[in-house]
């Protein structure tokens, strides 16, 4: 039966992705919704292209504008704006699967009512699950929701993990990491990268924001919570290994000394196709990896004085309560600060480490209590930012 998909975040990396996927098997996928934030013309081409029955946008101005040009082009998709639209298109009748493509805090709500409302939810958004990670895994049980990883890493582990529901035998989770644009980089020179240097990733081509993380490696930290929230293992059981090539996605080890580890050429079609056809599989335009071309697989460990942001994320994950949902918020807000030049690169580990040693952790009872950390954190940042030198 065909799948109907609302897709939050249509207009970034994951976006495109996943409609180059949807396009090569209109057999199987049709679309209900697509979500945009600012990105109104961009949001239209697509619209335009793929013919869902609604789109979503941030604010009153940019749905406006998307509606003139819809209108305008003879397209009969309602336009929409605002977080309780985004939570509507999530949850609604019209879509059975939802891809949580939002970059940040703000895919939170709309993944949780995707939750609720028991969808099959590939989830991107890793900082929702970061944030909330007993809260959604709860919602996701009591209300036969499917969760699957779109992160490579995790769908990498999903396909390596048994399938029966149970842990057999596994002994740890070993999330790769290409260890980013600054692996080998001078450390006494990270203070003057800039923002154009740290988004530029060797092997993958992403959104700006996960970009940095990949530079600071705090986007490996946020996957080894994620980790440990999706595959229910305590952090010690995650490890992290750098592997420049991302070709290995990742690797589970079990007991009797075997490990399984899922490649691939590093092109997010392939998670992708994997979580939208799941069980199945199907062509998801990635070319087959040619091993011999590859010829070398290197492997070392991490250097946690070099990203301390990895350092601060495990730290997080093993303080629990709303620990993790400070890391993040704090990490969002810098990261936007250095993206505007507000603060340099070494300013982000020292931003997020402040926040989390000023603020007092507590039990993460209820979303209330995980969106007041958020706001408390986001304050927080803001306050040291300020108090910090503006970059030359
Ligand atoms: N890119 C990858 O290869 C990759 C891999 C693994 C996991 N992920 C995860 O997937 C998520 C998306 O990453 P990405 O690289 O695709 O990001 P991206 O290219 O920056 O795209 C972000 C998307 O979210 C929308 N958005 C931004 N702020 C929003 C807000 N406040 N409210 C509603 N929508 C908003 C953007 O709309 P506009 O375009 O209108 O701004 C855009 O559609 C992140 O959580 C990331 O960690 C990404």
């Amino acid at each position: 039966m065909q799948k109907r998909l609302t897709l939050l975040g249509s207009t970034g990396s994951i976006g495109d992705s996943t409609l180059d996927v949807v396009a090569r098997h209109p057999d199987r996928f049709s679309v209900y919704a697509l979500t945009a934030h600012r990105n109104g013309d961009k949001l239209v081409d697509q619209c335009l292209r793929f013919a869902p029955q609604v789109a979503v946008v941030g604010d009153a101005a940019t749905a406006q504008h998307v509606e003139q040009k819809l209108r305008a082009a003879g397209s009969k998709t309602v336009v929409a704006h605002g977080p309780q639209a985004l939570i509507d298109v999530s949850k609604s009748d019209g879509c059975d699967t939802v891809v949580a493509a939002i970059v940040g805090a703000a895919g939170l709500e709309p993944s949780l009512a995707a939750a609720r409302a028991g969808k099959r939810i590939l989830l991107a958004n890793k900082e929702a699950l970061v944030m909330s990670g007993d809260i959604f895994m709860d919602t996701v049980r009591d209300s036969g929701a499917v969760l699957l990883p779109l992160d490579s890493e995790h769908n990498a582990v999903f396909q390596c993990m048994p399938h029966d529901g149970a842990h057999g035998g596994v002994t740890k989770i070993i999330l790769t990491a290409s260890g980013g644009p600054f692996r080998t980089r001078e450390p006494s020179t990270l203070v003057d990268v800039t923002p154009e240097q740290a988004c530029k990733h060797p092997n993958w081509s992403m959104g700006r924001k996960i970009s940095v993380d990949s530079a600071t490696m705090m986007n490996k930290g946020l996957e080894v919570i994620e980790a440990h929230y999706l595959f229910d293992l305590p952090g010690d059981r995650i490890d992290v290994l750098i592997h420049p090539q991302s070709v290995i996605h990742s690797m589970v080890s079990y007991a009797d000394g075997s490990v399984l580890a899922q490649l691939g050429n590093p092109d997010m079609r392939t998670p992708i196709a994997h979580a939208m056809a799941y069980p199945d599989r199907i062509d998801s335009g990635v070319a087959q990896l040619d091993l011999a071309q590859v010829a070398t697989l290197n492997f070392e460990k991490p250097d946690y004085q070099r990203f301390p942001c990895l350092a601060l994320a495990m730290k997080a994950l093993a303080e629990g309560g709303v620990a993790s949902a400070t890391l993040n918020a704090a990490n969002e807000v810098a990261v936007e600060a250095f993206l505007n030049r507000r603060i340099g690169f070494m300013a982000i580990a020292q931003t997020v480490d402040a926040v989390l040693n000023a603020l007092q952790n507590r039990s993460a009872t209820s979303l209330d209590v995980v969106l007041e950390a958020d706001a408390a954190a986001r304050r927080a940042a803001n306050k040291i930012i300020d108090s910090l030198p503006v970059p030359a």
